[in-house]
């Protein structure tokens, strides 16, 4: 017979007036009304109103309604009726209607949940993640889990369009670089042997290219164990990409298609193309971020050649020994920051790793407060025509190596964005981040490591450069920034076994090393591989940012906390002994026992 369900609780519209529905659903709320009960109907698409009337109803049928409370599940059979005039609820989609109920089945009862299925409420999210099976049932993490879906398919239908072929990656396999510490799987099979799991299906994909697949696609599960935070997972999905037989311009453009095809699928939205573009150096200056956010003004100056010599100095000092001093103009801040705001700034950029933030404000007479005192007036003329201050303008600096000023003006930046409330909602703003150096000089190991990952070309006129001088190396990589996000990013790879060995080598891997981690990758490179690139896109990201929500946590259904645990499952959780045994493992209990305590004192 079939469960008889006819339309989805929240489908139900004027158009309906008349018909015998069935819907199914849980009980949102009831409510009594001079014997008349209302109850709330939900399920995926919405709620509806079902009115159980005592005068309509045989005496049975409604002592059950009488019975029903929040999330139980129904079946409720009855007509769709018109709302009295003055009682249609516009709040609701299907609030010009209601069921006049004739029968009523129980599916199931439930307990009282621990919180309110409502739209939104103040609820701790380690409750939400618990029962996250009643969180799902939020009209929020379902509209995201629908945005997702619908995200997925138009990927789907471009990459299709495209030539691309969707193909699995393994998910046991041997380590692949990316910066993150790998996920580990001991094997029962190989005693004392371990896969690990892959932080991105970067190998893979290029083994692909190389096995003549030409394009490729995947949504891939993704697993990185790294410091957590609202933009990152241990394990997340990217839109994963590579073609053969392209250079950067043909994946730009391609890839602008892709993400103008989703936007307008999903938000509606028309992207001009193309996107623009920023190179990293000019990202770093203007906006202390290689992933800035354009979205508002409060651009970073260099202003070094002109402050440097005002008498000041830290200025000067700075300047003399190769560091350079930066600043921002905060407009009307001067006039509206009490000093106790101004020196909030300042213990921020201490935070973020200055020595302090320095400032002065503009006025009519010429400026006042902080370091003004240093600045003649042709001086302050020049400083404040460089920043277009005005008068009741805030300008802060910061004087020190370019890195520091970078991060930490950025910051301020950001800080500053939101306090003033500068950010545009409902603008999409899209830039590639292009020519990254391709090595980055790492404090802790004092040597250079790849600034994306060790398969990312260098820019061909570089390659000299490779061994000898690698701060000065360029690479063919790109980011994809929204919003101040960081989108996606990729490159072209090397396809040459020598460049790779002298790229391993530049980050310090012996021959011996990258042999016994890469060899069969190495080896790949002398059968035939083509010239190849690609991209990877988080998924989880992106749809955060479609669906105007601050984590990824709240676009996946069943997400880890920060330190990685799911509080639903208990997972991570203690093996059994005798999995152990197989496994080949014995842990020590001492170490274990005193890191458990260390991380629940900390
Ligand atoms: P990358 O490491 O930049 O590149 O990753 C690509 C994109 O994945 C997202 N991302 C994450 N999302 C959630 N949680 C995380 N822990 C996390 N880490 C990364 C970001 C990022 O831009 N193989 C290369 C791509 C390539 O070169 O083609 C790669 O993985 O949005
Ligand atoms: P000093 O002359 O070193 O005592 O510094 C005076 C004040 O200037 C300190 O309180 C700091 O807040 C600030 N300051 C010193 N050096 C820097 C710098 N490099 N950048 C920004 N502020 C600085």
């Amino acid at each position: 017979m079939g469960f008889q369900r006819t339309h989805f609780c929240g489908e139900l519209r004027a158009e309906h007036v008349g018909q015998e529905v069935v819907i199914c659903g849980w009980v949102h709320r009831r409510r009594d009304h001079g014997g008349v009960i209302f109850i709330d109907v939900r399920d995926r698409e919405g709620l509806v109103q079902a009115v159980f009337n005592p005068e309509r109803l045989p005496v049975a049928e409604f002592a059950e309604a009488e019975k029903l409370r929040s999330e139980f599940v129904v079946q409720v059979f009855g007509k769709v009726h018109a709302r009295m005039p003055g009682m249609a609820n516009p709040n609701l989609a299907t609030g010009d209607v209601e069921i006049y109920a004739n029968k009523l089945v129980v599916l199931n009862e439930a307990k009282t949940p621990p919180f309110a299925v409502e739209a939104r409420n103040g609820v701790d999210e380690a409750l939400r993640l618990r029962y996250r099976y009643l969180d799902l049932r939020r009209p929020e993490l379902q509209a995201a889990l629908a945005l997702r879906h619908k995200t997925t398919t138009l990927i789907r239908e471009f990459c299709d369009q495209h030539g691309f072929w969707e193909i699995e990656t393994p998910m046991l396999t041997k380590s692949t670089p990316e910066g993150a510490r790998d996920f580990l799987v001991p094997s029962r099979v190989q005693p004392g042997e371990f896969y690990a799991l892959p932080q991105s299906p970067q190998i893979f994909k290029q083994l692909l290219m190389m096995g003549g697949i030409d394009r490729y696609f995947q949504l891939a599960r993704c697993f990185r164990d790294e410091d957590l935070r609202a933009d990152r997972q241990p394990e997340f999905t990217q839109l994963d990409m590579e073609m053969a037989f392209v250079d950067r311009e043909d994946i730009l453009k391609l890839m602008e298609g892709l993400v103008a095809f989703v936007m307008e699928g999903t938000v509606g939205v028309k992207l001009p193309l193309p996107l623009p573009r920023m190179s990293y150096d000019e990202a770093m200056a203007r906006y202390g971020s290689d992933k800035p956010d354009t979205r508002f003004g409060l651009e970073i100056y260099d202003l070094t050649d002109i402050v440097k010599d005002c008498g000041f100095r830290v200025f000067a000092d700075t300047a003399a020994q190769g560091g350079v001093v930066r600043g921002i103009n905060v407009p009307g801040a001067g006039d509206r920051f009490a000093r106790r705001e101004i020196d909030e700034l300042g213990e921020l950029a201490e935070n973020y790793g200055a020595k302090g933030l320095l400032w002065l404000i503009v006025t009519d007479e010429g400026s006042r407060g902080g370091i003004s005192k240093f600045f003649e007036p042709s001086k302050l003329n020049a400083l404040v025509e460089a920043v277009g201050a005005k008068a009741g303008d805030l300008l802060i600096f910061a004087a020190d190596e370019p890195q520091v000023c970078a991060e930490v003006l950025g910051r301020i930046r950001l800080f500053l964005g939101n306090k003033l409330d500068l950010i545009p909602e409902d603008t999409w703003n899209f830039l590639w981040v292009v020519d990254w150096p391709l090595f980055e000089y790492d404090d802790t190991s004092r040597r250079f490591q790849a600034a994306h990952h060790p398969f990312t070309a260098p820019i061909m006129e570089d390659l000299p450069l490779l061994t000898t001088d690698q701060e000065k190396v360029r690479a063919q990589a790109y980011d994809l920034v929204l919003n101040g996000v960081e989108l996606g990013g990729g490159s072209i790879r090397i396809h040459r076994r020598d460049v790779q060995e002298q790229m391993f080598k530049a980050i310090g891997l012996s021959a011996e090393e990258a042999n016994a981690r890469f060899g069969f990758f190495l080896d790949a490179f002398d059968y035939g591989a083509p010239p190849h690139g690609g991209i990877a896109f988080g998924l989880d990201r992106w749809i955060m940012l479609l669906a105007k929500q601050s984590s990824i946590r709240d676009v996946i259904a069943f997400p880890k906390t920060a330190s990685a645990q799911d509080l639903m499952s208990d997972a991570p959780a203690p093996a059994v002994e005798k999995q152990l045994q197989e496994l080949h493992i014995r842990l020590n209990p001492e170490a274990v026992q005193g890191l458990k305590q260390k991380e629940t004192s900390s």
